[in-house]
């Protein structure tokens, strides 16, 4: 019988990036889901140059660590330059990206690839959200809210009440 090796097994860290503008419960779905499979979830918000985002960079982190305090194995950074270079230096094994329909795959496709092509030891895993917040985007939820719509039921209560506090300031 061959000697089994006594090395620990390896703590697989995923990365599970994006804009985040708000964070929604589709987000938030796939977050829980991920948690429950691997052993540390870095949510990692991109500094990004969206040059008109509902909420600064400071308030949607501060969205997301409200909204993940209570899975322990799950923390939230920033990350500015090439995702792959930040994977590096967090030491992460797996990019984790949200598929909610065939219409995602085109894009997230040729990211996976170049980010691959980038890092071959970086593996892409994809995941479905509930099949209730399919049709759900932050860009989606930024219109409606912006246009004074309710977004109740789409994102988490605390991103609810900011939305509800931002755009019903003068
Ligand atoms: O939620 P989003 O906006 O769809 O997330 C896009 C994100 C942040 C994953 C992507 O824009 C990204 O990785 N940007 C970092 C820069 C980078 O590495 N670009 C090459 C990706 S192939």
């Amino acid at each position: 019988m061959p000697a089994r090796s006594m090395a620990p097994a390896e703590k697989i860290i995923a990365i599970y990036p994006g804009s985040f503008d708000p964070v929604t419960n589709g987000h938030l779905d796939l977050i829980e889901r991920a948690s429950k499979l691997f052993d540390r979830l870095v949510v990692a918000l991109l500094l990004n140059p969206d040059k008109e985002p509902l909420f600064s960079v400071e308030e949607r982190v501060e969205m997301l660590q409200e909204v993940v305090k209570r899975l322990r194995n799950v923390e939230v950074d920033t990350f500015g330059g090439l995702l792959v270079d930040y994977a590096r230096r967090k030491k992460a094994r797996v990019l984790l990206r949200g598929i909610r329909a065939v219409s995602d795959y085109e894009y997230e496709l040729q990211m996976a690839l170049m980010n691959r092509q980038l890092e071959p030891q970086l593996e892409t895993v994809f995941m479905l959200p509930a099949e209730a917040y399919s049709y759900l985007s932050s860009r989606l939820v930024r219109e409606v809210a912006r246009l004074g719509g309710s977004v109740r039921g789409l994102v988490p209560p605390t991103v609810e009440a900011r939305i509800r506090a931002k755009v019903s300031r003068p």
